[in-house]
């Protein structure tokens, strides 16, 4: 989807995502739950046994069709796991974002979080890695270009995810972070996320793309 075609259908569907969000948390949200949920699954990334939620229906395989922009359509405490993967670098206030998390989550209930590292790509940058970064979504010969490409993805994205930043950002909203995962494919609960390990596509485990954090609502 170009960026114009995505500006008029969040302008458009917005609203209607809004209406959705009201009816499903007045008569469809369960009161008393540990359900989890995986924001922004896309189209491959679909984990049975979860409540998968994304705006886009025509890109993305989802149970809730709700924008992520919006508060969240669940009862307060009544998620025990929140898993997204490359998806709140599209999100423009991730302050309230990880507040609304927060607020559904059940004391105890951890949010998996990851997005394109930050860390880890200026590192790369900083020494001359052209190879560490892809040629997504444009063909640029400089490190600078790819550096772009992988932190600002042509204005798709809207933050910088850094170990620190993502920690600032938590530990505010109340979280208490309890593990920075460098590689991908580790995580402090494996009921809870061993499902999701198998989706994430992590192949350098020096200078991991994806930065995952784990934090838990005390
Ligand atoms: C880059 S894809 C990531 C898909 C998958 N999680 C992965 O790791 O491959 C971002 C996903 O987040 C969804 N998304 C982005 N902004 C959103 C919003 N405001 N509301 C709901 N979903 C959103 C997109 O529709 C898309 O499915």
């Amino acid at each position: 989807m170009s960026r114009d075609s995505k500006a008029a259908f969040y302008a458009l569907a917005a609203p209607l995502m809004r209406v959705n969000a009201y009816l499903y948390r007045t008569f469809r949200a369960p009161r008393r739950t540990s359900m989890k949920v995986h924001l922004g699954p896309g189209q491959k990334n679909y984990l049975n046994g979860w409540i998968n939620v994304d705006a886009n229906m025509f890109s993305a395989k989802c149970d809730l069709w709700v924008d992520l922009r919006q508060r969240l359509p669940f009862i307060n405490e009544t998620v025990a796991a929140f898993y997204s993967h490359h998806v709140i670098e599209h999100l423009p206030d991730l302050d309230g974002h990880f507040r609304d998390v927060f607020r559904c989550l059940k004391p105890g209930g951890v949010y998996r979080v990851g997005g394109p590292n930050g860390d880890a790509s200026i590192d790369r940058f900083l020494k001359g890695d052209i190879d560490w970064f892809s040629t997504f979504p444009d063909r640029h010969n400089s490190c600078g270009g790819r550096l772009d490409n992988y932190i600002m993805c042509r204005g798709e994205h809207l933050h910088l995810l850094t170990n620190n930043y993502l920690t600032e950002l938590l530990t505010t909203a109340g979280f208490q972070v309890i593990g920075l995962y460098l590689p991908t494919k580790e995580t402090s609960n494996v009921e809870l996320f061993g499902q999701c390990l198998a989706t994430e596509w992590e192949s350098t485990f020096d200078a991991p793309h994806t930065i995952i954090i784990e934090a838990l609502k005390p």
